[in-house]
């Protein structure tokens, strides 16, 4: 071999070792660049993933995108508002001032059905409120059991209520209730609670006596309540997807056992108001509504209400109205806490439905029941 041709190979020789370097580097890189394609993907279906179950920003009332204003309201100090209605006597002259909390679904509109007369005879001022993201009240994302009863004091307070007064809560408005008798029981008067919801898991319960109630419920509904304790940032997609049933009562399929209920529930259906009332009732979305009463209601409690004992001295009366064919609140659960708690005065309704408060002469009944005190 020549010196030239020496020095030839000698090149080649590198230039082999840099292709052979160059083809590891090029496979280095695809490799990179499969990489990185499979991390933008994960990161796009995530991004995807996380819209999709991301709910819609609510139309907040009065907002320029947003439903008018035409309820009175009163402003929180944290800057949400409350809208109001009122019924029964002016508030100046009343004798007795109650706030009563509406039920999932609800509104404002939904006051206590108990007749005029009494109501003037009694001297009875009954305030009713949008709860947050329901109707014309701004939504609350931090909103809970406790963040409900501060509400309701507050509202007493803007209204000038004075140091005490009565509060009631129907079906899931009952929360409410419960948060009031927890965290400000030196501001009631009274509490009456309609056919209050109950949580299955709520410690105090026999584990038999709630599992029973729990899985008596249709399949759909058992995981309308899993979704919001275990996976509440999930609540919003499970309860808008349609691949598989969400909530009975959501979708409208719920169907009542009891007959008051069924001849109510087609009173409203026929009065053409049940549409339009739900429309104003969730005109802001169904998550800050809904979806996050479910969160508040079947999420995790800061407190188990079969522990409270809030009257020692039994001076307040508390009541628990509760129908034994009510096929959305098990009576086996609420008759529980009736026996359990002795300083709640349990009223078992027989051949009655979860609508109790719309029927006839009851809700007369209730209010002498809780404000005079009469037997009921
Ligand atoms: C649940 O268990 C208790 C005893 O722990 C029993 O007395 C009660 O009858 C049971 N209830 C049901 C509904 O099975
Ligand atoms: C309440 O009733 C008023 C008067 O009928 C109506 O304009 C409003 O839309 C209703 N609001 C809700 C939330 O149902």
């Amino acid at each position: 071999m020549t010196a030239g041709n020496r020095r030839v190979s000698a090149a080649a020789a590198r230039t082999h070792t840099r292709k052979g370097k160059s083809d590891k580097r090029s496979a280095a890189s695809s490799r990179g660049i499969l990489r990185k394609l499979a991390i933008v993907s994960i990161a796009g279906f995530l991004a995807c993933a996380y819209k999709a179950i991301q709910p819609p920003p609510s139309a907040i009332c009065g907002s320029p995108d947003g439903p008018p204003v035409t309820a009175p309201r009163i402003r929180l100090q944290d800057g949400r508002h409350l809208a109001y209605k009122e019924s029964g006597v002016p508030r100046e002259r009343a004798k007795y001032k109650i706030i009563m909390t509406h039920g999932f679904t609800g509104s404002r509109n939904d006051t206590f059905q108990a007749s005029e007369e009494l109501m003037e005879e009694l001297g009875v001022y009954l305030v009713t409120f949008d709860r947050p993201g329901y109707g014309e009240s701004d939504p609350h994302p931090k909103r809970s059991v406790r963040s409900a009863a501060f509400d309701i004091e507050e509202f007493a307070d803007q209204l000038d209520l004075g140091p005490k007064f009565y509060v009631m809560g129907f079906s899931l408005g009952g929360h409410a209730i419960w948060g009031c008798l927890k965290y400000i029981p030196n501001r009631l008067a009274g509490a009456a609670l309609l056919a209050p919801v109950i949580n299955y898991r709520w410690p105090g319960f026999p584990a038999n006596l709630s599992e029973e109630a729990y899985y008596e419920q249709a399949r759909q509904d058992q995981w309308a309540l899993r979704v919001p304790y275990y996976a509440p940032w999930l609540t919003y997609w499970w309860m808008s997807q349609k691949w598989f049933p969400s909530s009975s009562v959501i979708q409208g399929t719920w169907k009542p056992l009891n007959r008051h209920d069924r001849e109510l529930g087609l009173k409203l259906a026929a009065s053409g108001r049940s549409p339009e009332r739900l429309k104003a009732a969730l005109q802001q979305g169904v998550f800050e509504s809904l979806h996050r009463d479910l969160m508040v209601m079947f999420g995790k409690w800061d407190f188990d209400p079969m522990e409270l004992n809030p009257f020692p001295n039994n001076d307040v009366p508390v009541h628990i109205w509760q129908g034994d064919e009510d096929a959305l609140v098990p009576v086996t659960l609420q008759r529980y806490i009736g026996e359990k708690l002795s300083w709640i005065h349990y009223h078992e309704l027989p051949e009655v439905g979860h609508l109790l408060n719309l029927m006839e002469a009851i809700p007369d009944r209730i209010l002498k029941c809780l404000l005079l005190g009469e037997e009921c």
